[in-house]
């Protein structure tokens, strides 16, 4: 697999080097125990998927739609050097490199469940920030309501971006007050690696309360702006994809139920479970969404 050949961490800030340094550890092969990060107040107590559940069945139709396409294919995108270029309603608009996108973030381990539009489910041990740490860091303007992200545009490393109909690049988007809520992070790894490029290497977007899809992966671009932003599955499938994309068990997909779940690894007769409201996280979002009508509001 390609991981270790995800970032130089050399070019990585030494804050984050030191949060790193099992990574590079381990890149070493040294055996020597480093204390992990905290399980903080945001991960959830379930046991996380294997790694080889989390990175062996992926979507990411840049490199293909069947679910081993990503481990197959990715390992040919490269991922350093990477930047992000921020703009729009910002104060410090410009192309941030890596190590500068990550300088002064405090990367945590958050384990969040992650559900699927298409009813299957994981757990997930992300290693990440906050995305707000990194906009009120490039300074949010008034007036600005939403957050646009793009996925890197590269066709000579992404055979599924050669032809079809799909509208490339991947773009994503969210409201202001959901970017900025504390559970909404850009991830930088998983399990204590880099991350993997079929997860959407060096940086990907996750909202834990949300159907996978808004979770958009290896990001080059983000946007501030006053307009809903396009997103992807929308443009694609208005009907049946909304812009807002709440996991909801009481709303379901026009070809089939989101009231129960299938866990990835439960084997054969792990069976379904229930899909809970906002996947469990409704304690810290519902709120908002006070007032809008969540079937209207898909
Ligand atoms: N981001 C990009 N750029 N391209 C994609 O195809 N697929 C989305 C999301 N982000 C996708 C993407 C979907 S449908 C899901 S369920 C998750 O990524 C899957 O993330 P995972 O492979 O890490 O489980």
């Amino acid at each position: 697999m390609g991981w270790k050949n995800v970032l130089k961490w050399s070019e990585v800030t030494p804050q984050a080097l030191f949060l790193n340094r099992r990574q590079i550890i381990a890149g070493a092969g040294a055996l020597v125990a480093t204390p992990a990060l905290a399980r903080n107040e945001w991960s959830v107590e379930e046991t996380p998927n294997s790694f080889e559940e989390i990175t062996g069945y992926n979507n990411f139709y840049e490199f293909g739609y069947g679910k081993e396409d990503p481990a197959a294919y990715a390992g040919a995108l490269t991922t350093d050097p990477w930047s992000v270029e921020i703009g729009g309603m910002v104060d410090k608009p410009g192309s941030y490199d890596l190590a500068d996108v990550l300088k002064g973030q405090t990367i945590e381990e958050r384990i969040y469940r992650f559900r699927c539009v298409e009813a299957w489910s994981m757990v997930v041990p992300w290693h990440g920030f906050e995305l707000s740490g990194l906009l009120n860091r490039v300074g949010v303007q008034p007036g600005a309501k939403f957050v646009a992200f793009e996925t890197l545009l590269r066709p000579e490393e992404m055979p599924g971006q050669q032809g079809g109909s799909f509208p490339w690049p991947y773009v994503e988007g969210l409201r202001l007050d959901e970017a900025m809520h504390p559970l909404t992070i850009l991830a930088t790894g998983l399990y204590d690696q880099p991350m993997p490029k079929q997860n959407g290497a060096p940086l990907r977007l996750v909202v834990p309360w949300k159907y996978g899809f808004k979770s958009i992966k290896s990001i080059v671009k983000i946007t501030l702006t006053d307009k809903m932003p396009p997103t992807t599955w929308n443009i694609l499938q208005s009907n049946e994809y909304g812009f807002y994309a709440n996991v909801n068990p009481q709303v379901d997909h026009p070809r089939w139920s989101q009231a129960t779940e299938r866990p990835i690894g439960g084997g054969l007769f792990g069976g379904r479970k229930d899909t809970l409201m906002f996947n469990g996280y409704g304690d810290h979002v519902a709120s908002l969404y006070a007032g809008q009508d969540l079937a209207v509001d898909y």
